[in-house]
């Protein structure tokens, strides 16, 4: 397996590959599935944006992850802009990246994968902060939250509802850069 940096037309040129890296990691449905097709494509060309993806031998995409500066005018942002006081605006939400997508294919799953994908990408990242939002699920049991917290994301909201997702979110966040990580997360 190859971990390699994304150009936003790296990425562009493998949407298709993404697209179902992505159905398959989260269990999506196809409708849904078209609808991140769009988005994903519009990403790209965010400030600050940063991708990575990691690559079998035979050139097919085993995962990929990828964020941008998060800043005012974004649909997330202001949804978590609006959520938090305002100490914890300036806190979190002045220089930060926001992790968009880490996923990585079923099959490829527990070999270290997201890990080398999660410290890569935040190597790369511009900001002092790093935030992403997760599906709440039990902690021990979630492969996502264990990898989280071995990074050492805090919790920055909690069962929180975006408008038009059913599912409560957690949106968690640590400092930039990764100097201070854990010496467990460097798998
Ligand atoms: C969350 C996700 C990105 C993590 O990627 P991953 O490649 O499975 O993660 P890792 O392999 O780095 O870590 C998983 C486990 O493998 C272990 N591991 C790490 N390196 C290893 C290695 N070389 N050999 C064996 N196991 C290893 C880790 O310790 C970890 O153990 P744990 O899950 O029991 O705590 C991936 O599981 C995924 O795509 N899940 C579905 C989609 C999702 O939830 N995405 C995040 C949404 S916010």
């Amino acid at each position: 397996m190859r971990l390699v940096a994304w150009q936003p037309d790296d990425l562009l040129r493998r949407l298709d590959d993404v697209i179902a890296v992505y159905g398959e990691a989260m269990g999506y449905r196809p409708e849904l599935l078209q609808t991140r097709r769009g988005y994903i494509g519009s990403h790209v060309r965010r400030p600050g944006f940063r991708a990575v993806a990691t690559l079998t031998p035979e050139g097919k995409v085993a995962g990929f992850g990828y964020g941008y500066t998060s800043i005012a005018g974004q649909w997330w942002h202001d949804q978590v802009r609006a959520a938090l006081d305002e100490p914890g605006r300036r806190q979190w939400l002045g220089d930060c990246f926001e992790v968009v997508e880490l996923h990585v294919r079923p099959v490829a799953q527990g070999h270290g994968v997201g890990a080398r994908q999660l410290r890569a990408l935040l190597a790369m990242a511009k900001g002092s902060t790093v935030l992403l939002s997760t599906p709440e699920a039990d902690e021990q049991a979630s492969r996502a939250w264990r990898l989280y917290r071995r990074f050492g994301f805090t919790d920055v909201l909690r069962h929180f509802w975006f408008p038009g997702d059913e599912r409560a979110f957690a949106i968690l966040g640590r400092e930039l850069p990764l100097a201070s990580l854990p010496e467990e997360a460097r798998s």
